[in-house]
């Protein structure tokens, strides 16, 4: 396996030297970026969010050294070797930039992180045994780094990112440091949870495993850890954070964030989408469109039918672009499609996830051949070809933090067809930018499906209401300035 050219290089070079604090130092602690490796969302949300604060903020980010990683990064510099802390393997810190000058510190573990697999997950599918170790090293290095072992550079704030930077603003506190945390929820269902054991090998001390702190009915919880030790909690969106103080979506830890909420310490924030997903400009679409050439749209619908094996119709389109996880609400799609065939829709699916859902679509496909298509398995070009040739995107999750799928698809002008929970409810005007249903139920799902034939029908509110979805301006202007608000705040010049 080829390994990066890491250079021994103490002092500060150039690029340190001119990207001189603006506003506020920030480390971005993340587990995936849409650079190098992305599972969802948060891949989308760590790649931008940085460099749209970098505008105003000198913004490093902290991620892991996976395979995927070591293989493009270049010119790697070294920066600082960290120590063993129990049975935490000690590692390498070195940084790099990205091509347009995001600056990068990559974590340096090859027993830890240079597998074949994702972030999460081995081939097999099951969590990697020693997760707790992973991304404890993590958190460690995001505490270390703010205590200041890289001697050129020492964060005012960090800002964590679910439960695998969790225990960042934790190994803060233990330690007795003062710097400030941030630690943002993008989805409470995943909560790193281990057992009692971990305490040892993560060094974590006795009097932390109480319920004030990281204790979780008996076991360790890293995003508990991210709620109790940050200064301040935010999540994806406003809804969310509502829903999260209550116990049908708090995942246990509603008591913990209402308690958060009230001290004023927890906020929703929706997150953006890049400006770069664009319909004119977007090289990897079959042909480039804007608002209002619906001739264009029309073509990006038959080339993916024609990928996707579909007959020629005339009938709508309805898309998947999604993890295929009990979340998305795919047993409910899985439920509705006949009554989308039978009514002349057809459906294309492209994601992939439980291997019970995949196969379930797998079988949709040999079922109803010609009507739906799907391709198990992920990537970018292909959903962005998805949303440009689809006219309806299906999403009834369960629950929602934010969701970005729903906000690319109104940039590409196809109507997403959404449950009203979370971002969902936030990103999406019902009749006008979007259709939103009241219930997790396929009587709910199917009255909304009944809406969208009906609109499919009528050609001159479809394409107003397409024209409005593409007119969205949903960039991460208003949410960089909300973080800046929770960075002054927590920095105390707020
Ligand atoms: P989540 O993060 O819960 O999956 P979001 O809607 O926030 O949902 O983000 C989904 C992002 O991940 C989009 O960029 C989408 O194109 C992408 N995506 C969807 N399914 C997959 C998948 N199976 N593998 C990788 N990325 C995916
Ligand atoms: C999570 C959530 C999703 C959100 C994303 C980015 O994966 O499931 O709703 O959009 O994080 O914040």
């Amino acid at each position: 396996m080829r390994r990066p050219s890491v250079k021994s290089m103490f002092g500060a070079n150039e690029q340190t030297r001119q990207a001189g604090p603006i506003g506020h130092r920030i480390l971005f602690v993340t587990s995936e970026i849409a650079d190098f490796v992305k599972v969802g969302g948060l891949g989308d949300v760590s790649a931008a969010l940085p460099r749209a604060l970098a505008r105003r903020h000198d913004v490093r980010v902290l991620i892991p050294g996976y395979r995927e990683v070591l293989d493009q990064v270049q010119d790697l510099e070294w920066v600082a070797t960290l120590p063993a802390h129990a049975d935490i393997p000690s590692c390498d810190l070195a940084r790099c930039f990205t091509r347009d000058g995001l600056q990068i510190y990559v974590l340096l573990q090859q027993h830890l992180y240079e597998r074949c697999g994702t972030p999460y997950l081995s081939p097999e599918g099951d969590d990697w045994h020693d997760n707790d170790l992973r991304f404890g090293r993590l958190s460690l290095a995001a505490a270390e780094i703010a205590g200041g072992i890289d001697p050129d550079w020492r964060p005012q704030v960090v800002h964590a990112n679910d439960w695998p930077t969790a225990l960042a603003p934790a190994y803060l506190a233990w330690r007795g440091a003062r710097v400030p945390t941030v630690f943002t929820i993008h989805n409470l269902a995943y909560q790193g949870l281990f057992n009692r054991g971990s305490l040892g090998r993560l060094g974590i001390p006795d009097a932390a495993f109480h319920v004030n702190g990281l204790e979780f009915y008996d076991r360790v919880s890293f995003m508990k850890a991210g709620i109790f030790y940050a200064s301040h909690v935010t999540t994806v969106s406003q809804t969310y954070a509502r829903e999260i103080t209550r116990p049908e979506a708090g995942c246990g830890l509603d008591g913990l964030l209402r308690t958060r909420c009230a001290e004023g310490r927890l906020s929703g924030i929706l997150n953006g989408i890049d400006e770069q997903w664009d319909p004119r400009s977007e090289p990897q679409l079959y042909r480039n469109f804007e608002a209002g050439d619906w001739t264009g749209k029309k073509q990006n619908a038959a080339a993916v039918r024609r990928r996707f094996g579909l007959a020629v119709s005339r009938g709508p389109l309805f898309a998947v672009v999604s993890r295929l996880v009990e979340q998305k609400g795919i047993d409910l799609i899985i439920e509705t499609v006949d009554d989308i065939i039978s009514a002349g829709g057809q459906i294309v699916v492209t994601g992939t996830g439980e291997r019970h859902l995949e196969r379930r679509i797998e079988e949709l496909v040999e079922r109803h051949p010609g009507q739906v298509g799907a391709h198990i398995g992920f990537d970018e070009a292909e959903a962005k070809n998805v949303f440009a040739g689809s006219d309806f995107l299906l999403m009834p999750s369960r629950f929602e933090p934010c969701g970005l799928s729903q906000m690319y698809a109104q940039r590409y002008g196809s109507l997403p067809i959404a449950h009203r929970v979370g971002g969902l409810a936030d990103s999406i005007r019902d009749g006008v930018d979007g259709l939103l249903f009241q219930s997790a139920s396929a009587s709910s799902f199917c009255g909304a499906l009944v809406r969208a034939f009906g609109l499919f029908a009528e050609k001159g509110r479809l394409n107003r209401m397409r024209r409005t979805a593409m007119g969205r301006t949903v960039g991460w202007k208003e949410a960089c300035s909300d973080y800046e608000l929770v960075y002054a705040r927590a920095v105390g010049n707020g």
